[in-house]
């Protein structure tokens, strides 16, 4: 099996928040627990384990960061909820197809795969917008 690439954090991930960052780096571990999973062929209860736990902190997640975004006034926050939920539609269009399959290897591949990909980018050119909103460069005086 192709390895399958970790997200690792770093600081163009901030959002200006240390509890939404916190949140995003156990997210971040989760994924890479899944990647970890898949990697050692564990079975089909332990991967799921994993997966419901990720959508779980997710959903969870989510909430919290819309409420911060709100909060702020963030300019991307109705973009933000837009996203959130096509990642939930997603995932639980994987979660279907998971729970159909006896043989699961190659879909918490593409799982993984899709999804990680999906978060990382989304941390970085969504969320991130927030540490603006909370850190606003002075205007000129
Ligand atoms: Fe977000």
């Amino acid at each position: 099996m192709q390895r399958l690439n970790r997200i690792v954090w770093d600081n163009a991930l901030s959002t200006g928040d240390p509890g939404i960052d916190d949140q995003h780096r156990v997210l971040i571990n989760t994924f890479n627990e899944l990647a970890d999973a898949v990697e050692g062929g564990a079975d089909k209860d332990n991967i799921g384990n994993i997966i419901s736990a990720l959508k779980f902190y997710a959903s969870w997640h989510f909430a919290r960061e819309e409420e911060c975004m709100g909060k702020y006034h963030c300019p991307v926050a109705d973009k933000n909820k837009k996203a959130h939920a096509v990642f939930v539609q997603n995932f639980e269009r994987y979660e279907k197809e998971f729970a159909a399959l006896d043989q699961v290897a190659d879909l918490a591949f593409d799982m993984y795969t899709d999804l990680a990909d999906w978060i990382y980018n989304h941390i970085l050119a969504v969320d991130s917008k927030l540490y603006h909103c909370i850190h606003p460069t002075p205007g000129p005086t």
